[in-house]
């Protein structure tokens, strides 16, 4: 093809430049709207990719002045980086703060007098994106009341009113299922944005772009060719100090049933026609729809939940679990979950998924890893052979941003002797542009219209499917986790979940 752009990757990283809006912050005053948001904003607005009539409304319980929200918000972007004077002045000509609780009338009338008056005065000219950062909870009753004073309503032909939602959505099945009728009560599914951030991570787009812009890959990956596939999701970190979060969340709900199964439905998915929001989303449904349910029995032989003790990462002595603050000594929460999961199509059957994602793990890495079958003869002695391992094909997620691919080649000298070895792609040493923060991207995307990268009803539903076996069994089941020390790869039933099939572990 003559032009650079594949047709199914039009429209990705092309830079597009928002209409005029005011973005509505509920629970600005808390961490996300700090660390994330706003110097997610200040970046756009420095690479001219918002209207310079963005406004930016928070609303909080917190008492703050306007005054206040911008010393607050100017600080938060300091902290993020180098200020770019030109992008903070326009930003904070617009930015305002509506102190009030999230269930009370008097407070939205006075968001909408405070939005009128942006509408004149900044010329936002109606456009509203509203951004939901308060504890879930909260979720359902910012948008009952946006529905009773009408805010939700687009402002006229053209325009938008939006509503972006963070993680978590809902705590199970059924919850979500709930939360989602309380917003489609008063939304329409075409205005909800369904944030899952690694969604926004440049290497996560990459599968899609490693699988559909390419011609080598896209033949192997298949049961003909793939005997596995690994995705580890791995934190250092310990619980710090999200005890209270974390204690009712657990590593299935925190990492499992959000990032590690989208990045499954991505390297699951069928070939889209498209790159559009609906060509995608249609597929990643599909693939998580084919995910196998676990029974009650398979949760047993099938998954293993952990809980890490005290040991040492990174050189350094940390507490287990049980000892962190905020934390009940005899918690059941599980900081480690692996898994086998079987997706029942054409082509995956009989191919083995395994998921893991753990706390106080050696190190912090997210990768995708493929792994080939042997090929059907192999023309060597098997003492020509000790060293060659099977073909795989890593995508590294984080850090480390990259790909690797696993081959057997021969090691120089008289002898016949063949030996894997690796070949290196590294984000940073093939491209000069920065990636966009994710929260930029997700942001920028929610501002411009394109839903391609938020999380559609349906996917949720179809996740929690997955997941609710586990929760089920291990909420009935009075054992603990099966304990693992801090700075190791889990506990030891995970090895032997691999073990089982002949296979090990990767160790990203
Ligand atoms: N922080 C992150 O990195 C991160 C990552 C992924 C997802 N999220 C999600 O993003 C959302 C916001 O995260 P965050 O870390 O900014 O949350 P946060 O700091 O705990 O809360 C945000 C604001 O919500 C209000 N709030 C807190 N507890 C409340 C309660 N019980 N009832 C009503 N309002 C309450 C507070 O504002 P006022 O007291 O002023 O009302 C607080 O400043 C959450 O849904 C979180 O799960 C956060």
């Amino acid at each position: 093809m003559a032009d650079d752009t594949h047709p199914l990757l039009e429209g990705l990283g092309v830079e597009r430049v928002s209409e005029p809006v005011a973005v509505v912050i509920f629970g600005a005053s808390g961490d996300l709207t700090s660390r994330k948001l706003m110097p997610a904003l200040h970046a756009l607005m420095a690479g001219n990719q918002l209207s310079p009539a963005t406004a930016v409304v928070g609303v909080g319980r917190s008492e703050l002045s306007d005054d206040d929200f911008r010393e607050r918000m100017r600080k938060a972007v300091e902290e993020a980086g180098p200020v770019d004077e030109r992008a903070w002045q326009a930003l904070a000509a617009g930015l305002r703060y509506v102190s009030g609780g999230y269930g009370d009338e008097d407070t939205y009338r006075r968001l909408e007098v405070v939005l009128d008056g942006l509408d004149e005065r900044i010329g936002t000219s109606g456009n509203r994106l509203y951004y939901l950062s308060t504890p879930p909870r909260v979720f359902a009753t910012v948008v009952h009341r946006l529905g009773q004073r009408g805010l939700h309503r687009p402002a006229g032909e053209g325009k938008f009113a939006r509503v972006v939602i963070e993680k978590p959505f809902g705590r199970d099945l059924r919850s979500a299922v709930q939360l989602d009728e309380a917003l489609h009560e008063v939304l329409d599914e075409e205005q909800i944005y369904r944030i899952d951030h690694y969604l926004g991570k440049e290497t996560v787009q990459n599968v899609l772009a490693l699988r559909f812009a390419n011609s080598i890959f896209e033949p192997v990956w298949n049961r003909r060719y793939v005997d596995s596939v690994q995705i580890t999701v791995a934190e250092a970190s310990g619980v710090g100090h999200r005890a209270g979060f974390y204690e009712e969340a657990g590593a299935l709900r925190d990492i499992v049933q959000n990032h590690a199964l989208q990045v499954l439905a991505l390297m699951a998915m069928e070939p889209p026609a498209s790159m559009s929001p609906k060509g995608i989303r249609d597929e990643k449904v599909k693939a998580l729809e084919a995910v196998d349910l676990l029974t009650p029995s398979e949760v047993a032989t099938e998954t293993v939940r952990g809980q890490y003790g005290p040991g040492w990462v990174a050189g350094e002595e940390v507490p287990g679990y049980l000892e962190e603050p905020d934390v009940d000594p005899s918690s059941h929460t599980e900081t480690y979950v692996a898994m086998r999961l079987r997706i029942d199509n054409w082509r995956w059957a009989g191919v083995p998924f395994y998921l893991r994602t753990g706390k106080r793990l050696p190190k912090r890495a997210t990768e995708v890893a493929l792994g080939f079958k042997a090929v059907p003869h192999l023309p060597f002695a098997a003492t020509q052979a000790t060293e060659l391992g099977p073909n795989a094909l890593v995508l590294r997620i984080q850090p480390d941003e990259g790909i690797t691919l696993r081959f057997g080649a021969k090691v120089p000298g008289q002898a016949f002797e063949v030996r894997s070895v690796s070949m290196d792609f590294s984000y940073g040493a093939a491209f000069i542009e920065a990636p966009a923060e994710a929260y930029e991207r997700l942001l920028h995307d929610a501002l411009l219209g394109d839903p391609t990268l938020f999380i559609r009803t349906d996917e949720v539903e179809q996740a929690w499917r997955i997941v609710q076996p586990l929760l089920d069994a291990w909420a009935e089941d009075p054992h603990p986790p099966a304990p693992y020390a801090a700075g190791t790869w889990g506990p030891a039933r995970a090895d032997e979940l691999l073990a089982e099939d002949g296979r090990t572990w990767r160790r990203p």
